[in-house]
């Protein structure tokens, strides 16, 4: 290897998400000695994104031999605003939430968070992020306030100032009145939010929140994105992970899709659903049973596979052609005798984004 082929050789690893230490053992291996390759090194992996908040390169997890729940995944966060890990059941969005929290340690890769290094710095970097369900431990039997006062106590911020926080935090979460409550009277968007609160206790620059707003009635979960809202108005980075479509569309600055462990798109929620490309035509069965026949029936007016969703009796194409389609699409079904309730033209959702990427939906 010349020397321009070596700038060259790490120029590409690391744009492909190496590490320094990756590139390093595998420049090391090839016969390079350490002083003819350390100025090209530093000089070329340098300029890791000075911005990223949160950077994640070509990280690894393996629980075991079986199951290696992510896989070669790179992404950087910068700071402020909403960032959204969205996948389905099992796609990795926990575990990676751990790593980048310090509880877990990856298989292979780097995370920094806030120019810490995860498993070198983790004590460091501990007092300057906070998470969600850390304090699903918090105690049934002590009040709200109570249990905030000790969260506070256990970072020693000393009692007065403790309390001072905890009163701070209830009027910012809309718990003042169950405050003085055990909290085995609280509903659950209320504890969720109180466990948002013990997260918050020491003002941190980064928050992950995993599928914060999961199992919450309608309204405990548009309670809890404006408290979200709030929280990256003061300046706070929020990184989250949902299932929801609905979710990541209404509060996430910038997306990143994981499916099987790996980041399979990547965007704001208008680029990915540009992604899907022109408009979606939804139909509404009249017969619910009948969604999977019409979706043959008109499949050949799509730009992209019809899905059916016969519980619903509703079938969904991606098409290209816009009003004239879905003249030639009512024609065809009723030439078939198949009733409709209803048609419509929409923009795409990211629920179809999930589907031309995936062939499966989410959730
Ligand atoms: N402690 C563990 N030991 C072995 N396998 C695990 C462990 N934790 C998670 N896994 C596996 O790793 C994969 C990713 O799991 P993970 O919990 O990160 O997914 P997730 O995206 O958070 O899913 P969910 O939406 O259900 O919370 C899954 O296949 C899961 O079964
Ligand atoms: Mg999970």
């Amino acid at each position: 290897m010349s020397q321009h082929q070596l700038e060259k050789y790490v120029t590409d690893a690391h744009a492909q998400g190496m590490s320094h230490e990756e590139i390093v053992a595998s420049l090391t291996k090839a016969g390079w000695r350490l002083h003819d390759f350390v100025d090209i090194v530093l000089e070329r992996t340098q300029p890791e994104s000075a911005d990223a908040l949160i950077s994640v390169r070509n990280v690894t997890k393996k629980y075991n031999e079986k199951v290696t729940a992510l896989n070669g995944v790179s992404f950087s966060v910068k700071k402020g605003g909403v960032t959204a890990l969205l996948g389905p059941n099992g796609a990795g969005k926990t575990t990676l939430v751990r790593m980048m929290s310090t509880l877990l340690s990856p298989t292979s890769g780097r995370i920094t968070v806030a120019g810490y290094d995860v498993v070198r710095d983790a004590k460091k970097l501990r007092s300057e992020i906070g998470l969600t369900g850390q304090y699903a431990a918090v105690d049934d039997m002590l009040t709200g306030r109570e249990n905030l006062e000790m969260v506070g106590r256990l970072y020693h911020i000393g009692k007065t100032k403790a309390r001072a926080r905890a009163s701070e935090l209830l009027k910012q979460f809309d718990l003042e009145d169950a405050a003085d409550r055990t909290l085995k009277t609280y509903s659950g968007g209320m504890r969720r939010r109180l466990d948002l609160a013990a997260s918050l206790i020491m003002h941190p620059k980064v928050l992950f929140l995993d599928e914060p707003t999961t199992g919450l009635d309608p309204r405990s979960r548009f309670a809890l994105w404006n408290v979200i809202r709030d929280l990256v108005k003061e300046g706070t980075t929020v990184l989250l992970t949902t299932q929801y479509l609905e979710e990541a569309d209404q509060l996430a600055d910038a997306i990143f899709v994981i499916d099987h462990g790996r980041i399979i798109a990547q965007g704001t929620a208008d680029e990915l659903k540009t992604q899907v490309g022109g408009d979606v035509l939804e139909i509404h069965m009249t017969e619910h049973a009948k969604a999977g026949h019409a979706a043959e029936v008109i499949r050949s007016f799509g730009s992209a596979s019809p899905s059916a969703d016969e519980n619903h009796g509703i079938v969904t194409m991606p098409v290209a052609g816009g009003a004239s389609v879905l003249v030639e699409v009512v024609r065809k079904l009723d030439a078939e005798k198949l009733a409709i309730t209803n048609i419509v033209l929409r923009r795409p959702s990211l629920d179809d984004v999930f589907m031309k990427l995936t062939g499966h939906t989410a959730g």
